[in-house]
């Protein structure tokens, strides 16, 4: 039986991300240097690209991406793809997030691309992040857990350092029972930390400790988020929030 929530067996929140992802595009510009960001809701967004490059409402443009995933689906819509060795400077990032505070900070990695989509935040002039309304949270940390990037050969100190500063680590496993590794080959520790009233200080902290390679705190990244909503498209600037 079809839930109630749904339109043709496609749930409300599948509608909400397609609705923020097509909506981004409308931020692209032929020949601009884009960041493709990973994630359901950045899918959707690629598949809009993909379609605008086809028909030649948009040209000339190339993306670096967060993840091998990434990479494998601009290729097969035909969205040409760089690297950093060839363009360092992006005009705009187009990504998901798992939690977004009224500040416009975030929380990422939830696809495990948390590494290389700061990379591309950090690089990109404009970063527009793409959400439905389930994703909005009063205070970081109160819906979704921080994941850190470890070194497989640290990962317990790491956790342990963890439990320290009162997260509750969980090393991120996939389906299959394995340890899940990210495109860098490193572990995720999905670290509960409830609400986070002090996130400067919990990044800084993050960034001291030998072992972790990247933390899945956004803070100061999101330029502009689109939100959707049963009640249409919210935007939101970092100016405004
Ligand atoms: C990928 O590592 C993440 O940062 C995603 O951007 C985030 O998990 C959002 O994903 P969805 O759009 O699938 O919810």
């Amino acid at each position: 039986m079809t839930p109630p929530s749904s339109n043709n067996g496609v749930s409300l929140q599948d509608r909400l991300k397609k609705e923020a992802g097509i909506s981004a595009v409308d931020f692209v510009e032929s020949g601009m240097v884009l960041g493709l960001g990973t994630g359901s809701t950045t899918r959707f967004a690629l598949e809009e690209l993909g379609q605008r490059l086809k028909d030649g409402r948009l040209n000339n443009i190339v993306g670096i991406c967060s993840s091998i995933q990434t990479e494998k689906r601009a290729s097969d819509l035909g969205i040409p793809i760089t690297t950093f060795d060839d363009k360092q400077e992006l005009d705009l990032t187009i990504d998901g997030a798992d939690e977004v505070d009224p500040q416009l900070n975030l929380i990422k990695g939830g696809g495990g691309a948390l590494l290389r989509e700061k990379v591309l935040a950090q690089s990109s002039k404009r970063n527009i992040m793409v959400v439905d309304e389930s994703k909005l949270s009063p205070m970081l940390g109160t819906h979704f857990p921080v994941p850190v990037e470890v070194i497989p050969f640290a990962w317990m100190p790491v956790s342990n350092f963890i439990k320290s500063l009162g997260g509750e680590p969980v090393l991120r496993k996939k389906d299959n029972g394995e340890t899940y590794t990210t495109d860098q080959a490193n572990y995720i520790l999905d670290s509960n930390f409830g609400p986070i009233p002090n996130l400067d200080e919990l990044a800084l902290k993050f960034g001291q400790k030998a072992g972790i390679v990247e933390f899945g705190l956004f803070l100061g990244t999101a330029s502009e988020v689109i939100v959707a909503t049963s009640n249409g498209i919210r935007y939101q600037r970092r100016d405004d929030s």
